[in-house]
């Protein structure tokens, strides 16, 4: 099992139809000064600098934030990590629309008013002129598309975004869409860059969206490829969790992912990883890096010793029998009509 950050030199792929190219493997920041609900740190100031330090030393150039991560700190320290280094050798994605003022509706979703307020306000805390890719982190059904399209237009010919893009948690490929066709008739910015949750078990967005993705060239980039820790190896079946553990703690993952149906992808998971001599980890990542219409998902750690695992998974190959054998062990929501 490759574990040496030195073997690791990530490659470039291209970003959708945007023309810049992305690191296979991006980087998520969500952890980043993020306080648990018992009052726990997660990621430090100090951490969250090796961790970066990890990432480019593997050759990764593409980081990904959002206004909320911590309160802003995610994207102030990626900031202060920044300005010691080459702004233009990094690509940042942000995204903003969750509610950021107790009390104040309109510091909530993709109007005009919070998006142009946002956008300074990340710019101030990255310390930077642009921010590569801006993405609404959720779509906002009370601000017109026409509206938001103009607005977000309106940004990148100020200079200070590059490309849009679109996260979701559900598919919502016919929003998109339509928000590309009323952009692109107006001569504006559309979405090029796509970011929705797709791992090993959840295959929501199998079918119309990654269909629609694949056929606009869009850049599909997913989060949680890891199912937020699941398929790593460290939950087995019908254990007693301690009580300190993110299964314990939340019923929403110990609900959404500890389910016997997924235990069966894992027990696939964990076959193959034994074949290629490596760890579920590295075989779910992997997995990503050989599905056709994926651009690179955003890998997320706690640790620099995880980091160091999953970055590795640009290290390993698959063969097109083992990529099958993982995707069939759960079928995708259009496999079985
Ligand atoms: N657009 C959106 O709405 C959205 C939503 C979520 C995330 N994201 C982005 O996607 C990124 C990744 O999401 P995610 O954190 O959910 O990804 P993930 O890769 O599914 O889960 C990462 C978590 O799994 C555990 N883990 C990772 N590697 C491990 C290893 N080798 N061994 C054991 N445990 C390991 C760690 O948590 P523990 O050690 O605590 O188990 C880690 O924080 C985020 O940072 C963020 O940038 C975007």
């Amino acid at each position: 099992m490759t574990q040496s950050l030195a073997e690791i030199d990530l490659d470039f792929v291209p970003l959708g139809r945007t023309g810049i190219q992305t690191s296979e493997l991006q980087f998520g920041t969500w952890r980043f000064g993020r306080t648990t609900e018992e009052g726990t740190l997660e990621i430090s100031e100090d951490r969250a600098h090796d961790l970066l330090d990890t990432y480019a030393e593997a050759g990764g150039r593409y980081i990904d934030t959002a206004d909320v991560y911590g309160g802003g700190d995610s994207e102030r320290w990626i900031g202060d990590w920044l300005a010691d280094r080459d702004r233009e050798r990094y690509t940042i994605a942000s995204k903003l629309y969750w509610q950021i003022r107790d009390g104040d509706p309109n510091s909530r979703g993709t109007n005009r008013k919070n998006v142009r307020h946002r956008v300074d306000a990340v710019l101030d805390r990255l310390d930077t002129e642009y921010i590569d890719v801006l993405y609404i982190h959720r779509w906002d059904d009370e601000t017109p598309t026409r509206e938001l399209m103009k607005t977000l237009n309106g940004i990148v010919e100020s200079g200070n975004v590059h490309y849009l893009g679109a996260s979701t948690l559900r598919p919502n490929a016919w929003k998109v869409a339509r928000a590309n066709a009323i952009a692109e008739a107006n001569g504006w910015e559309p979405f090029t860059v796509l970011q929705p949750r797709y791992n090993l078990v959840d295959r929501e967005i199998e079918g119309d969206y990654l269909e629609f993705a694949r056929q606009r060239n869009l850049a599909v980039c997913p989060w949680s490829p890891l199912g937020q820790g699941f398929l790593t190896g460290k939950y087995a079946r019908d254990e007693d969790l301690p009580d300190e553990s993110k299964a314990a703690e939340s019923s929403r993952f110990r609900d959404s992912y500890l389910t016997d149906e997924n235990f069966d992808v894992h027990d696939e998971l964990e076959a193959v990883a034994e074949e290629v001599d490596a760890s579920p980890a590295q075989v779910a990542l992997a997995w990503h890096l050989h599905r056709d219409g994926i651009s690179a998902p955003i890998v997320g750690a706690r640790t620099v010793e995880q980091l160091t695992e999953n970055l590795a998974a640009a290290t390993i190959d698959l063969s097109p029998a083992q990529v099958d054998r993982l995707t069939a062990a759960k079928p995708g929501p259009y496999d079985t009509l």
